[in-house]
């Protein structure tokens, strides 16, 4: 039996149950429960906050993960990258008030940044030699300038409109994110045979989109 961990809600959770059932996986949904066994195939799916996926992968907890390459590359946790999937499709960016002039990336020197990615954004201020206030903030970080909390702020950005109703312009975009399938590294030859499986029929659900 392949334990794996999947988003609990959320546009990742609705791409991931997606490639499940086209991959004739059978397994009911989160709606209070943990951890469910599939009636047809040999997992169980883990629900858990995006967040702790790379964790309890790398630590074993869970065998394999589905999880944003954004979190997975934040928290820098060791887990073997088996497949992009291309789904849940995102980029980072830095964002700031509409109203301002923005002047290139040196505007940010001196410049607090409210971001939930402050690994990331650290490494990227420091690979361009800005040095910026990097303030934590879990959630709605978009409302961060609005309120006088920060200057800018460093995050998801899909579609646009959530920029767009809190008066912010995207100014620059650090990374691309997708879906992304992790796996522990020391997973016995029985789980590595089910993964094998799954992975073809993965492939099959892709090839049969293209
Ligand atoms: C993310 C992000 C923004 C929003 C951007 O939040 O934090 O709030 O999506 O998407 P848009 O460009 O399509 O408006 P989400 O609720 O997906 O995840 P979170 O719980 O990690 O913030
Ligand atoms: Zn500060
Ligand atoms: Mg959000």
């Amino acid at each position: 039996m392949l334990r794996i961990a999947v988003q609990s809600k959320g546009r990742l959770y609705e791409d991931t149950m997606a490639l499940l059932a086209e991959a004739d996986i059978k397994v009911s949904s989160s709606k209070r429960t943990l951890l469910v066994q599939s009636s047809n195939f040999p997992v169980e799916v883990l629900y858990l906050r995006d967040d702790d996926i790379p964790q309890s992968v790398a630590g074993g907890v869970a065998d394999l993960g589905i999880v944003g390459e954004n979190e997975f590359v934040e928290r820098e946790e060791d887990a073997v990258v088996v497949r992009r999937l291309g789904f849940s499709k995102c980029r980072l960016s830095l964002a700031i008030p509409k109203a301002v002039d923005y002047s290139g990336l040196s505007w940010f020197e001196g410049k607090k940044i409210a971001t939930s990615y402050p690994n990331i954004l650290r490494k990227f201020m420091k690979e361009n030699g800005v040095e910026a206030d990097i303030h934590v903030i879990t959630g709605s970080v978009e409302i961060a300038p609005g309120i006088g909390l920060a200057d800018g702020i460093f995050d998801i950005v899909s579609s646009g409109s959530t920029l767009v109703s809190n008066n912010l312009q995207e100014v620059a975009v650090v990374m691309k994110s997708e879906a992304l399938l992790i796996a522990n590294r020391n997973m016995d030859d029985a789980k590595k045979a089910i993964l094998d499986e799954l992975l073809f029929r993965i492939e099959a659900v892709k090839s049969a989109e293209d």
